[in-house]
């Protein structure tokens, strides 16, 4: 079994408790950089536990979302993490198979030394690979020893990990993500040079098909033109607004997004909007699992892609899609652009969304 011990990335100092101190914006960056080599090292961890506390949890779930992976709290890898622990989490897992635990010092460190022998001193973010060779994990090999700025200098090295998702994409949130959900967000910079081959767009149009709709009425059409064929990429593209055709026009897939009105003939459908959305929705995440993002915009003329594709009164074109793998080459863009793919993700906190008991009341299981 390869087992996986990682040190939790720069934390802050101070915090309500030493439970609640949270990476800093500098530990999120290398840590998420660290895992993006890890991504391209192929590991696979059947489990990742971690310890429960916030700078732990924080530097598992950046790791699992690059290698799309749950993670698993367990009190185990709290402080005091041993060898007896780790024979409880990995009991019953395949012995070719790879846990990870993300955890604290000295415990990690510690037990390094237990299994293999070797006196290692795993700095924060770092990782060190063990592979054990019977169930009780008492003799193992040291096979990796990793240290952050080992971690720095091959992202640095290697272009293919510049496609992943910027450390500042990533939300600032204490509580876990789904992997996709936790790595999107809508890029301006698409890669000129990259096309999507059929095999990933029929995958995405699929993820579509299979949402959910109201009485199964699926309203959704989707009109489609690919960068290959100029002459209908031109046409999607003229009926997108002026302030968005700058970066649109580098993506590999354009599409305008409509729905059906009506659930009958004279009997609105008032989800039709509804659905379309969730199968957009189902259709960015799928996208996403190739690699590839998805930017949805509201601006562009509905009364023209009307007219250009003679879209029948009953359905209403609601968005256009540009899609394409991401690029951190920006010189194509001009300053405002630029600017926004710079910035940081903000969202109103879940207190001023989730409410009950009445209107606008924040629900008392979020305070
Ligand atoms: C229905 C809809 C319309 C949007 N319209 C535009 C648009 O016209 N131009 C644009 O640049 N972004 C557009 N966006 C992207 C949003 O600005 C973006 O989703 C939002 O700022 C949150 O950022 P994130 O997707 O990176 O989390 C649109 C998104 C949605 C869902």
């Amino acid at each position: 079994m390869k087992l996986y011990f990682v040190r939790h990335g720069i934390a802050e100092d101070m915090a309500e408790s030493d439970f609640a101190r949270e990476l800093t914006a500098r530990g999120r960056r290398r840590v998420a950089q660290s895992a993006r080599v890890l991504r391209q090292l192929n590991l696979r961890p059947q489990r990742i536990y971690s310890s429960p506390r916030l700078r732990s949890r924080q530097t598992a779930d950046i790791i699992a979302a690059a290698l799309d992976r749950p993670v698993t709290l367990a009190d185990e890898v709290n402080f005091g993490f041993d060898l007896d622990d780790v024979r409880d989490l990995t009991r019953g897992i395949d012995s070719k198979a790879e846990v990870m635990f993300v955890g604290h010092n000295p415990d990690m460190s510690l037990l390094v030394h237990q299994v293999t022998g070797v006196n290692v001193s795993m700095k924060k973010g770092g990782l060190a690979r063990v592979d054990v060779y019977d169930g009780a994990a008492t003799q193992g090999e040291l096979v990796w020893l990793i240290a952050p700025k080992v971690f720095d200098a091959l992202a640095g090295n290697n272009a293919l990990l510049q496609s992943d998702p910027p450390p500042h994409k990533l939300p600032a949130t204490p509580h876990t993500l789904q992997p996709l959900i936790q790595r999107r967000w809508s890029p301006l910079g698409f890669d000129r040079e990259r096309g999507i081959d059929r095999a990933t767009l029929l995958s995405i149009l699929e993820a579509g098909r299979w949402a959910a709709s109201s009485s199964n009425l699926q309203p959704w059409r989707f009109i489609v033109a690919r960068r290959e064929d100029q002459a209908e990429f031109q046409r999607l593209l003229s009926v997108i607004r002026e302030g968005n055709q700058p970066w649109a026009q580098h993506a590999a897939v354009l599409m305008i997004a409509v729905a059906h009105k009506f659930r009958q003939p004279g009997v609105i459908n008032r989800h039709a909007g509804y659905d379309l959305g969730q199968a957009i929705a189902q259709m960015v995440l799928q996208a996403l699992d190739h690699g590839v993002y998805a930017h949805q915009m509201g601006g562009f003329y509905p009364d023209r892609a009307r007219e250009t594709y003679q879209i029948p009164e009953d359905y209403e074109p609601y968005t256009a899609v540009a899609m394409a793998y991401r690029t951190s080459d920006l010189d194509h863009l001009g300053d405002g652009h630029r600017q926004r793919e710079a910035s940081q993700r903000e969202r109103q906190s879940l207190t001023d969304l989730v409410f009950s008991g009445g209107w606008a009341q924040p629900a008392d299981f979020l305070l």
